[in-house]
């Protein structure tokens, strides 16, 4: 992954306001950030939405006018920030779920406070599961909801199922992290079962974005097969990497 990221970023950047923009940039620049604990902390730089995605995020809330947005997957708030930026001209509340905010030395949950926007931050600090059970008991519904918790095919399958339950008829889910096996799993159940949702073309090829067509009308029986239709170009995609891994690790036990 890159890890500076020059004038190509501020570039992209530049629609966001100048203080999401100046955040951002801190942030993919590497530059230390404040914690809960009052000390600056290096970032880990594979954790994190990429610029092209973040703004895809941004202008998807500004077209739509989202005013009640939710992610699941906190971290360092990278993503809150693009969500933060869309509300400050939409109007409106964002919502972050996440329970491990002391691993990222609590660098999510201050961006609100660092913008001035803690009136229009809520986070709970809790696994996603029982987070959106409770939204769900509240009748609450979100715009715009984005997936990037916890990556097993199954976690992600559930936090799309419990985010169908939130969604606003018309409303949105974009998944995050394609590349990843497990995540394309869930979204071809999704693709294969779930009519109710849409899918939206976008020009970033790691995330999935659903739109809410309707109810969700299935009887009980119904159960289409899924697979997943991108595994030979991602393996096509990741062999150079997955060779090169290899012929280190037999050059390891060769010299051993
Ligand atoms: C890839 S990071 C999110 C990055 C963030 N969206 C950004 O762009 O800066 C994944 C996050 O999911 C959180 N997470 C892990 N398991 C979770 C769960 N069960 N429910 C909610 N969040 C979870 C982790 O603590 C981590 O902060």
């Amino acid at each position: 992954m890159e890890t500076v990221h020059g004038p190509a970023t501020d570039k992209i950047l530049s629609p966001l306001p100048r203080p999401f923009r100046f955040a951002l940039l801190s942030m993919y620049n590497g530059e230390p950030q404040l914690g809960t604990d009052g000390e600056h902390h290096k970032l880990d730089e594979d954790t994190r939405i990429s610029p092209e995605q973040g703004i895809w995020l941004y202008n998807l809330c500004r077209q739509a006018k989202s005013k009640k947005t939710l992610e699941i997957g906190l971290a360092y708030g990278f993503s809150t920030l693009y969500f933060l930026a869309a509300i400050g001209e939409n109007g409106g509340n964002h919502t972050a779920v996440d329970p491990f905010q002391s691993d990222w030395h609590g660098i999510g949950s201050r961006q609100s406070r660092n913008l001035n926007m803690s009136d229009s931050f809520r986070f709970i600090e809790e696994k996603s599961v029982p987070a959106l059970v409770h939204l769900a008991d509240r009748r609450e519904r979100f715009d715009v909801i984005f997936i990037d918790g916890n990556h097993r095919f199954d976690d992600v399958l559930v936090d799309f199922i419990l985010s169908a339950e939130l969604c606003a008829m018309g409303g949105y889910i974009i998944l995050d992290d394609m590349w990843m096996p497990a995540v394309r799993m869930a979204v071809a159940f999704v693709r294969s079962n779930r009519k109710d949702f849409e899918e939206l073309k976008t020009p970033v090829s790691n995330i999935a974005a659903f739109q809410r067509k309707g109810e969700d009308a299935r009887d009980w029986l119904h159960y289409v097969e899924f697979k997943d239709s991108n595994r030979r170009r991602e393996i096509r995609r990741l062999a150079p990497a997955l060779l090169r891994r290899g012929a280190k690790a037999i050059s390891r036990i060769v010299r051993a």
